[in-house]
C-alpha cells in the first residue's frame, strides 16, 4: 500500500496532474489527493488548474464538468463507469420531451438543474446547482417563471420548502441518500443522547424532519467547525464523509447513520475507483474524458451558474 501510494505521488508529479477528490471517495484517495470538495468546491478548482492533466476522482459527471470548465486540460477518470443513478434517472431526450410537452400547454418555466446530470442535460438547463449554491440560484430565477427541477425529487422538495417556490419536480434520487432507515436513525438517537443530527439534503422527508441541520457536504463541515466544545454528530450522507470529517475536526465524535440493509452507506458508483485504478490512469493517460459537441451550450450554463 506505501509502494502504491509513492508510485501514485511519482506519477503525479513525472506526468504534471493534479488529483481532485470529492468526499464521498475512500480516505486513502482523499488523502493524496491536492484538493478535495463538494461538487461546487472540485468544479471551481477544476477550472482553475494549472497543471496538464487532472485526475477526477468522483463520477462522471463531475468529470464531465471539469472538462468542460477548462477543455484544454486532458481530463482523467479512474474508472469510466463511475457514474450516478441521478444522472441515469433523467436522459437528455426525455427531458427534452417533458420540456416541450409543458411548452405546448403553455406553461412558462425555467429548468433548474442539479449537477448530478449529464452534459446533454446540462445543455437544456437555464441553470445548473448544486447542494452549495442552489438556494442562491433558485432565487435568480424571475418570479413569472415556473421552475422545472431536475433531477432529484427530494432536494426539490427541500428546496421548495426553504424557498417557497413551488417547482415541477423530476422523479428522480440519490441510492445511497435515499435507503437511510428511519427506525435506525430514531435508534441512533436513543444511544447517542445530546448528538446533533446533521442530513444532506439528497435525503427523504423522512430523514430530514428528524435532524438538526439540513446541508450539503461543504455545509456540513462548516457548521462542524462552530463547535469548539467535542460533540457527538449522526451522519446521514455517504460514509466516507465521516472520514474527512475526522481528519479536519478529529475533536467531535461522528456517528453513521446506516441505511436500510447496510451498516454505514457507501456510493457503489465511487466505489469504482480505486488506489490501484488511480495509479493505473495517471501512468496511461487514460480513460480520458473528451469533448463532445453538447459540452459547449452545457458550459454556458455552468459558467452562469457556478463561476459568477
Ligand atoms: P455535494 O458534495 O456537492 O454535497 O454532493 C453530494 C453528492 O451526492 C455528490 O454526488
Ligand atoms: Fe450519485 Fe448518490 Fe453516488 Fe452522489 S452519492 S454520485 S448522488 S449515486
Amino acid at each position: 500500500m506505501l509502494d502504491l501510494v509513492q508510485e501514485i505521488q511519482h506519477l503525479k508529479k513525472e506526468k504534471n496532474a493534479t488529483i481532485l477528490a470529492h468526499y464521498y471517495q475512500e480516505g486513502d484517495i482523499q488523502d493524496l489527493a491536492d484538493f478535495t470538495g463538494d461538487s461546487l468546491k472540485l468544479a471551481r478548482a477544476a477550472a482553475r488548474v494549472e497543471t496538464e492533466t487532472i485526475v477526477f476522482c468522483g463520477v462522471h459527471f463531475m468529470a464531465e464538468t471539469a472538462k468542460m470548465l477548462n477543455p484544454r486540460k486532458r481530463v482523467l477518470l479512474p474508472d469510466l463507469k463511475a457514474g450516478c443513478s441521478l444522472a441515469e434517472s433523467c436522459p437528455a431526450k426525455k427531458l427534452q420531451r417533458y420540456q416541450e410537452m409543458l411548452r405546448e400547454n403553455g406553461r412558462r418555466f425555467q429548468t433548474v438543474t442539479y449537477i448530478n446530470s449529464t452534459a446533454a442535460v446540462k445543455a437544456l438547463s437555464d441553470w445548473v446547482v448544486t447542494s452549495g449554491n442552489a438556494e442562491e440560484i433558485i432565487r435568480r430565477v424571475p418570479v413569472d417563471n415556473e421552475i422545472l427541477f431536475v433531477p432529484d425529487r427530494h432536494l426539490g422538495q427541500y428546496l421548495q420548502e426553504v424557498t417557497g417556490r413551488p417547482m415541477i419536480l423530476w422523479d428522480g434520487a440519490c441510492i445511497v441518500h435515499e435507503i437511510f432507515s428511519v427506525r435506525d436513525l430514531l435508534e441512533l438517537k436513543k444511544k447517542v443522547p445530546g448528538g446533533i443530527t446533521i442530513a444532506h439534503p439528497e435525503c427523504p422527508a423522512n430523514i430530514r424532519e428528524h435532524s438538526d441541520f439540513i446541508g450539503g457536504t461543504e455545509a456540513m463541515l462548516k457548521l462542524v467547525a462552530e463547535y469548539a466544545e467535542p460533540r457527538d454528530f449522526l451522519v446521514a450522507t455517504e460514509a466516507n464523509m465521516l472520514w474527512q470529517l475526522q481528519s479536519k475536526f478529529p475533536r467531535h465524535r461522528y456517528h453513521p447513520v446506516p441505511g436500510i440493509s447496510c451498516a454505514c452507506n457507501k456510493c457503489p458508483h465511487m466505489a469504482l475507483n480505486t488506489l490501484e485504478k488511480l495509479r493505473d490512469c495517471l501512468a496511461s493517460g487514460t480513460p480520458e474524458i473528451t469533448w463532445e459537441p453538447e459540452f459547449a451550450r452545457a458550459r454556458e450554463v455552468v459558467e452562469r451558474s457556478l463561476l459568477n
